[in-house]
């Protein structure tokens, strides 16, 4: 017999009904995250039309100017949630400034949104997965104005969602709440998200390691004898080079997933607010770990600026366990 499926709409107005102090508000957003993501995936399954149906910068048959894909995407996010009634601002990988949302009821929206519209932009020209990736805060700034930068300048902590699109073989949603991780299969016969992963937990290990290993000279020592130990245990290195993608692969397999800080970049290269954060708030529900390749928590690290970033070491508890004994016993050593 067949189990009966369940829409992420379904989900969502579940998990609210669960909640006697919901107002319906975070749901709402929820939901239209989804639609947004549904739209974008229409266009990433177009991208390999590009040539046909007209090249970047220039028109297509209806008259609209074709867009690189991550920009439209991030549009698409925006106008999606402007719309919503529940967002007040927004603040993408994609754009300088905070968004402040003004129409109509929407100032008076509870809720900022995190993102980086599409993660993985290099794949996009060769076929390969692109994901979006969001993060999601209560506001701090009254609720009667606009929103302030200090809604968005909030540690990873303060976040009461996270979630990921990964558009891949097939398209998936993985959101957390605060209470598990669900993962929904679009079914693009339906149009909708289906729950198709329930509660997901991450392995405590597994044998999967994740870096841009062409940079490994440019890491600091710990990080080189870390990844010399991943390969003695013959370890399997996968990196597709979309963080969604990567993160994606050792949530259900167990693995560790590395971006250190380089020469290019001593600070590291991935965006605090927009990757990190999202990323590690998954994880960590998830029963992983997050940490920078100087071991703090990602989720406490203190957030200064929209376009910060981080080094980072996430994925299986054990094997993140692991690659703090390596910073412990190597770092302190003169290269
Ligand atoms: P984006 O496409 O949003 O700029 O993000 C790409 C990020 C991340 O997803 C990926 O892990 C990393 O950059 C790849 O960087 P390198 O090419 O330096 O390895
Ligand atoms: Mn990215
Ligand atoms: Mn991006």
């Amino acid at each position: 017999m067949q189990n009966k499926i369940v829409t992420l709409d379904e989900f969502i107005i579940r998990t609210e009904k669960e909640n006697p102090k919901s107002t319906g508000s975070f749901s709402r957003l929820l939901r239209d995250i989804g639609i947004a993501a549904k739209i974008v995936n229409r266009e990433v399954n177009k991208a390999g039309l590009v040539n046909i149906l007209g090249v970047e910068g220039s028109t297509n048959t209806t008259g609209d100017a074709v867009q690189k894909l991550d920009i439209f995407a991030n549009e698409k996010f925006i106008e999606t949630l402007s719309y919503s009634g529940e967002v007040c601002g927004i603040a993408s990988e994609e754009n300088q400034d905070i968004i402040q949302v003004n129409n109509g009821s929407a100032v008076n929206g509870q809720y900022v949104v995190v993102m980086d519209p599409l993660d993985g932009s290099s794949n996009i020209d060769v076929n390969v997965s692109v994901g979006t990736i969001f993060g999601i805060y209560k506001r701090k700034s009254p609720v009667d104005g606009p929103c302030e930068m200090e809604d968005f300048l909030q540690k990873g902590t303060e976040m009461v969602a996270a979630g990921y699109v990964l558009y891949g073989t097939s398209t998936l949603l993985v959101y957390a709440a605060g209470q598990g991780v669900n993962g929904f299969t679009l079914d693009p016969s339906i149009g909708e998200f289906c729950l198709s992963h329930r509660n997901i937990k991450m392995p405590a290990a597994g044998n999967y390691y994740s870096v841009n290993q062409g940079y490994y000279l440019k890491f600091d020592l710990e990080m080189r004898r870390y990844i010399d130990h991943c390969s003695d245990l013959n370890y399997r290195l996968r990196y597709i080079g979309s963080m969604v993608s990567d993160i994606h692969r050792i949530m259900f397999q167990g693995g560790i997933f590395l971006y250190p800080n380089t020469r290019k970049y001593p600070k590291g290269k991935l965006r605090l607010l927009y990757e990190c954060y999202p990323m590690a708030y998954i994880i960590e529900q998830a029963g992983g770990s997050a940490l920078t390749c100087k071991l703090e928590r990602i989720m406490d690290v203190e957030i200064h600026s929209l376009h910060q970033t981080s080094s980072i070491a996430m994925g299986s508890g054990d094997m993140v366990r692991d690659m703090k004994e390596f910073v412990e016993r190597y770092g302190a050593v003169i290269q």
